[in-house]
């Protein structure tokens, strides 16, 4: 009986926890009724596109195929002119986008299109490395002696940068976990194609923050972080060859030892400086006139805290608004400082849902507004919440 009874529930787990899952399905909108109108930089025709590239990548199990620079230039117009739709100002040049995909295909294909390179994703390859560096220091010493780059070296469109440490601090996991579970990779396009002097795009995945699937932020989180090149800084070390500086990339400059402190190899310190320091403070200040809390339960809330941003001090307000007004009033404010997004913020980035951009509108392409042919309109503006940005 007892044992019946055991197989009974086991049976009723496996049938349940295979149970489909009910997610609304994704649809990507098509409705093109109306238009937004693209913002400065951005070019509306690859907006459009780069909207299109989006849903093809997250829906077809074969767009692997697809990426590449020119769609990922794409991809870069449509993100910042739904940023600027949100809120943000025209004009960053430092910013980073966090997606978070509920149908976690978004970094998969990616990574599947990584794997799928004929030259390989530089990981794991020690000697390719060396082989790399070689490279750079020849092409350094070539531009001495003006001679033409060897243009036979083969370079991946994603590469592994090698450089993670940096991006991952919230992580609190060791460097070579970092390494080997969370690389930080690189992608390089050609300048002028991206707006604002764009011409590398850092991405990687971050730890998930909910694994309720109802949850609007379920899925991978991934960071999309445009940079510039910066390889005009680094004429100071090699006169003016610019001509010959935009054949070497970045990446190549910075195996090198010798580079490795230099501005344009630089780590990455978006993700951390644009946590909100002044809010920070407050909330470690009110921490303090929590009396049920000991000094050490003090010290790990606010340890964790610096490392992971408004959304953990969200979370922790969660805790004590009910008992505390002071809690109350501070999480009122974020609330409205932030938005409905607070608890998937860390500070500043630019937070995107798969969902959120498969709804889009399209926007609207100069062609497109002057013809007569269609009956294309501007849609009507709905206000968006405003968040106090720091992007410049
Ligand atoms: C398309 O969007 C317009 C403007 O928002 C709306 O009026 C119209 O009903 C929509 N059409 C469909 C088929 O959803
Ligand atoms: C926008 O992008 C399209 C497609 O790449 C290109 O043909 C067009 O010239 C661009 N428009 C502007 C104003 O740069
Ligand atoms: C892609 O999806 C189709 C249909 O959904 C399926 O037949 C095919 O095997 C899938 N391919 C891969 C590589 O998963
Ligand atoms: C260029 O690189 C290829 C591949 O590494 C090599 O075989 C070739 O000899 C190189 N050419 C010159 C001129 O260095
Ligand atoms: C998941 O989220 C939904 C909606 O927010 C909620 O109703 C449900 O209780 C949550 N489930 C779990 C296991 O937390
Ligand atoms: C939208 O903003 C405008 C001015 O900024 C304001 O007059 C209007 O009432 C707002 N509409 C809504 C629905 O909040």
């Amino acid at each position: 009986m007892h044992h019946l009874l055991t197989l009974f529930l086991f049976i009723f787990i496996v049938v349940t926890s295979s149970w489909p899952i009910r997610k609304p399905k994704l649809k990507f909108n098509s409705n093109s009724t109306c238009c937004i109108l693209a913002k400065l930089h951005i070019n509306a025709t690859r907006a459009n596109h780069g909207r299109e590239y989006f849903a093809n990548l997250i829906l077809n199990n074969e767009s692997y195929k697809d990426v590449n620079e020119d769609n990922i230039c794409s991809l870069m117009h449509f993100f910042m002119q739904e940023a600027v739709l949100n809120g943000r100002p025209i004009t960053f040049s430092k910013g980073m986008f966090i997606l978070y995909d509920s149908t976690k295909q978004f970094f998969n294909h990616l990574m599947m299109a990584k794997d799928a390179q004929t030259h390989g994703s530089e990981e794991h390859r020690s000697g390719y490395f060396k082989r790399l560096k070689h490279f750079a220091l020849s092409s350094i010493k070539s531009i001495f002696k003006l001679k033409k780059l060897n243009q036979s070296i083969p370079h991946a469109f994603i590469y592994v940068r090698g450089d993670e440490s940096s991006h991952f601090r919230e992580r609190g996991i060791s460097q070579v976990h970092r390494k080997t579970i969370y690389p930080a990779y690189g992608m390089d396009i050609k300048h002028g194609c991206m707006p604002n002097d764009f011409g590398h795009i850092l991405f990687g995945k971050l730890r998930d923050l909910y694994d309720n699937e109802s949850d609007p932020y379920y899925g991978d989180r991934i960071y999309i972080k445009p940079e510039e090149f910066g390889l005009q800084k680094f004429k100071h070390y090699i006169g003016h060859s610019r001509k010959y500086l935009q054949h070497i990339s970045r990446r190549v400059i910075c195996k090198i030892e010798k580079f490795q402190r230099t501005k344009i190899c630089s780590k990455d310190e978006a993700f951390r400086e644009n946590t909100d320091i002044r809010l920070t403070k407050q909330w470690n200040q009110i921490l303090s006139t929590i009396p049920i809390l000991t000094e050490n339960e003090r010290k790990s809330m606010r340890l964790k805290v610096s490392k992971e941003g408004i959304h953990e001090i969200y979370r922790q307000t969660s805790k004590f608004y009910n008992d505390y007004i002071q809690v109350r009033d501070f999480r009122k404010a974020l609330e409205s400082k932030y938005g409905y997004d607070t608890r998937s913020r860390k500070g500043n980035e630019i937070i995107f849902t798969t969902e959120q951009l498969l709804e889009s509108r399209i926007s609207c392409d100069p062609i497109m507004l002057s013809s007569n042919l269609n009956h294309r309109i501007q849609c009507p503006m709905y206000n968006q919440s405003t968040i106090n940005s720091v992007f410049n």
